[in-house]
C-alpha cells in the first residue's frame, strides 16, 4: 500500500474516534444575531437556495460538506454516504485530496463513488498546494476534476499540517504563482482553502488581486491538523517525532476572525466560512459575519462512521432547519439577508479585529451592506 494511501486511512480512523479539535475557540461565541420578535415574514417564505462560486448550479441551502476523504478502497463508502445525503438535501460536497488516486489509479473508485451517489450536486475536487509547488499542474488538476466530474476544484493550504507530519513536505516556495497559473488555465472555479488553521487577510488579498475568486477560510476552532499529526506520530512511534506543545491547540486564525478578514480582503469573492462549524447557529453566524455559505467536515464524518447514514441525514436536516430559523428570526428571507441584519460583535473577537486594523462598527454597518449590493449587481440576486 502506498504511503499516501495508508496515511489517508490512519487519518480517518484517528479523526473518527480521538480528540482532534483545538482548545482554542472559533470566536463565534463573541457574535450574536439580534433576535427579531417582529419578523414580518413567514418561515415558509425563507428561501435558502443560493449560487455557489459563480456557478449556474444552485445549492438548496448554503452549506458545504468540505473535503475529507477518498484514496483507499475502505473509505469509498464514506464518500458515498456523504454524497447520498448531500444529494438528498442539495448541498455542496468536497472530496479529500486526490493525490492518492493520481499516484495510484486503482483507488479512483473511492472518489468517483461520490459522483455516482450524487449526480446533481456541486462536487468539489481537491489537491494540495505542496503538490502544486512540487510539480503538479494543469494535467493533474484536470485528472482530479474528470475523476469525479467536479464542478470546481479546491487547492488546500496546509503548511501547519505538513510541518508536524512525520513525513510532511513543508515546502511552499513558489506556491502562489502555481495556484494563480492553474486558476487562469482552468475553466472551473478554483477554491483556495485552509484545513483548520485559517486563511488570513494578507493571504486572501494576495490571491484575490491575482484573480482567485473563491475561498474557504477553514479557521481555527474545529479539527486541528497539527493535533491530528502529533497524535498520529504518537501512535506510530510511541512519542511524537515533532512535539507541538501548545501549538496543537492555539496556532492559527480563529474562524470568526478569518471570515471577516477574508471578506474585507476580497469583497466580491465567494467565501465559505468553515472550521468548527457544529450547528446551524454557527453556520448562520458565519454567514452573518460575511461568508456566503458555511462548511463543516468532522461532524459529518463522525456521525456517518459511528452512527450511519440515517444519523447523518438527521444532522444535516437539523442544521438546515436551524439556518432557516436563524434567517426567519432575524426578520430576513434569504441567507445573505443576514449581511444586513443587526449583529453584535464583542469581547475578544472585537478586540482582535481592531488590533488587525478592522473598524468593526463600520464593517458591520456599512461594509456588509456594500457586499450585499455588489452581490445583487454580480448575481442579479442576493
Ligand atoms: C478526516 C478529515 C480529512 C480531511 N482531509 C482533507 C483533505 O484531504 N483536503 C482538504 O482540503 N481538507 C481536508 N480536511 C479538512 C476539512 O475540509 C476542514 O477544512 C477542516 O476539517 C475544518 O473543518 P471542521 O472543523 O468542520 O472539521 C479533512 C478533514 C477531516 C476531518
Amino acid at each position: 500500500m502506498g504511503e499516501t494511501v495508508s496515511r489517508k486511512l490512519e487519518h480517518v480512523k484517528l479523526v473518527a474516534s480521538s480528540k482532534v479539535e483545538s482548545r482554542e475557540s472559533t470566536l463565534l461565541d463573541y457574535v450574536r444575531l439580534v433576535h427579531n420578535p417582529l419578523p414580518e415574514t413567514d418561515i415558509d417564505k425563507v428561501d435558502l437556495t443560493t449560487r455557489f462560486c459563480g456557478l449556474e448550479k444552485k445549492l438548496k441551502a448554503p452549506l458545504v460538506i468540505t473535503g475529507m476523504t477518498g484514496g483507499h478502497r475502505d473509505v469509498a463508502w464514506i464518500n458515498e454516504g456523504l454524497a447520498l445525503v448531500a444529494e438528498e438535501f442539495g448541498i455542496a460536497m468536497g472530496v479529500g485530496s486526490q493525490r492518492a488516486a493520481i499516484e495510484d489509479p486503482s483507488v479512483i473508485e473511492s472518489f468517483s463513488a461520490a459522483r455516482r451517489a450524487a449526480p446533481n450536486i456541486v462536487l468539489i475536487a481537491n489537491l494540495g498546494a505542496p503538490q502544486l509547488a512540487r510539480g503538479y499542474g494543469l494535467r493533474e488538476a484536470l485528472k482530479a476534476i474528470e475523476m469525479i466530474d467536479a464542478d470546481a476544484i479546491a487547492i488546500h493550504l496546509n503548511p501547519g499540517q505538513e510541518a508536524f507530519q512525520d513525513e510532511g513536505e513543508p515546502q511552499y516556495s513558489g506556491v502562489i504563482s502555481r495556484i494563480v497559473d492553474l486558476a487562469s488555465r482552468l475553466d472551473k472555479p478554483v477554491i483556495v482553502k485552509e484545513v483548520g488553521t485559517g486563511l488570513s487577510r494578507e493571504a486572501v488579498a494576495h490571491l484575490y488581486s491575482a484573480g482567485i475568486k473563491c475561498f474557504d477560510v477553514s479557521g481555527l476552532g474545529g479539527t486541528n491538523w497539527v493535533k491530528v499529526e502529533v497524535l498520529r506520530s504518537k501512535v506510530r512511534n510511541g512519542a511524537p517525532l515533532k512535539p507541538a506543545g501548545s501549538m496543537e491547540d492555539y496556532w492559527g486564525n480563529p474562524t470568526a476572525l478569518a471570515i471577516v478578514e477574508a471578506r474585507l480582503a476580497a469583497p466580491r469573492a465567494y467565501i465559505i466560512g468553515s472550521g468548527g462549524i457544529r450547528n446551524g447557529l454557527d453556520a448562520a453566524k458565519a454567514i452573518a459575519l460575511g461568508a456566503d455559505s458555511a462548511g463543516f467536515a468532522l461532524p459529518a464524518l463522525r456521525v456517518l462512521v459511528n452512527s450511519g447514514v440515517e444519523s447523518l441525514r438527521r444532522l444535516v436536516a437539523s442544521i438546515i432547519y436551524q439556518v432557516k430559523t436563524s434567517v426567519f428570526l432575524s426578520g430576513e428571507t434569504r441567507p445573505t439577508g443576514l449581511w444586513r441584519a443587526p449583529l453584535v460583535v464583542w469581547g475578544r473577537l472585537r478586540e482582535e479585529l481592531e488590533l488587525r486594523g478592522v473598524d468593526v462598527d463600520s464593517y458591520i454597518k456599512e461594509f456588509r451592506l456594500k457586499t450585499l449590493m455588489w452581490r445583487m449587481r454580480d448575481y442579479g440576486e442576493y
